[in-house]
């Protein structure tokens, strides 16, 4: 079977160690690899979500790697007229080396890496955002030092697929991580369950308790793609986790923001906060190109 990532709950902490360590080496030698893993392949980037960092990063990493990349909105396949996973699977896995999908179901995700043989990426699903975690811990390492020892406050909608990634990122690797998010925005109960009590991963309801001392404060958007229905209620009852100027106060002198993008100023990020950390922010989305050359490399070795 060929390797895919579909999870950081799936991946083993060493690979995703080994990820890490490649990105270094695929960031240091950006124009000038010296191998091109994915020479004379085909790869498909099978999107039901919208996308400009994912969808970018992975098509750049996918050219710079000698390959060729196939955009495939799932609108657009017979997929978005009824056509089964499980077809559409078994047919991509006959033309394609490899798959990167975004989706809603992470069953769905599952599903085609089961029946299409072929390594499949999660680029992001309801459940997870594994690629965009791999990425932030590479730049927490490149502008802090180490993530290693440090506090990472997640603050916004606990819920969703990055602070799920997040929480198990954290319980791979150990580091403090704090989620600043209201009771009925917690992670699923699912995952809560599986991951069981874990002395370096906390759940925080109070947002200045969350955020004092942090090495770094991060969110996501408020309304995830799919939630759109809830919007009006998503922004009243986050309103309090906004990241502003008052509660990075509260944080460890030096601390630094980041965001995995796309941000709604005013919502869960300030407009001051985010142009005053752009430049870390603009590094974490630049990493995600890094880090898919190393996602792709450990599939395909
Ligand atoms: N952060 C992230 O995954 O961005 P896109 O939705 O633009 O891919
Ligand atoms: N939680 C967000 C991440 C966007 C990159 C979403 O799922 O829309």
């Amino acid at each position: 079977m060929p390797r895919s990532l579909l999870s950081l709950e799936t991946l083993h902490a060493d690979d995703l160690l080994a990820i890490l360590e490649t990105a270094r080496t695929m960031k240091s030698e950006r124009g000038r690899h010296r191998e091109q893993p994915l020479r004379g392949q085909s790869w498909g980037l099978l999107f039901s979500k919208s996308s400009t960092r994912t969808r970018v990063s992975f098509e750049v990493a996918i050219r710079e790697f000698g390959g060729e990349s196939l955009f495939l909105s799932a609108q657009d396949l017979q997929l978005g007229r009824g056509e089964p996973i499980r077809d559409t699977a078994r047919v991509l896995g006959r033309m394609l080396h490899g798959l990167v999908v975004r989706t809603y179901a992470q069953s769905d995700l599952e599903e085609l890496a089961k029946l299409s043989g072929l390594p499949v990426i999660n680029a992001l699903t309801d459940d997870e955002h594994p690629c965009q975690i791999l990425a932030d811990l590479f730049t927490i390492g490149e502008l802090l030092g180490t993530w290693r020892g440090k506090r990472v406050c997640y603050l916004g909608d606990g819920s969703c697929n990055v602070p799920v990634s997040w929480i198990w990122a954290a319980a791979k690797l150990g580091f403090e991580l704090v989620i600043g998010a209201p009771g009925n925005y917690r992670p699923p109960e699912r995952v809560l369950l599986k991951l069981g009590p874990q002395p370096n991963i906390s759940f925080e309801s109070d947002p200045r308790a969350a955020v004092r001392g942090a090495d770094v404060l991060y969110t996501d958007v408020w309304v995830s793609m799919g939630k759109e229905a809830e919007s009006a209620d998503r922004i009243a009852e986050l309103r309090p986790y906004q990241v502003n100027d008052e509660l990075l106060a509260l944080a460890k002198p030096g601390a630094i923001v980041l965001h995995c993008l796309p941000a709604y100023r005013g919502q869960e990020i300030t407009h001051e906060v985010l142009e005053a950390h752009a430049n870390a922010i603009f590094t974490q989305a630049e990493n995600r190109l890094h880090v898919q050359k190393a996602v792709l490399d450990y599939c395909v070795r």
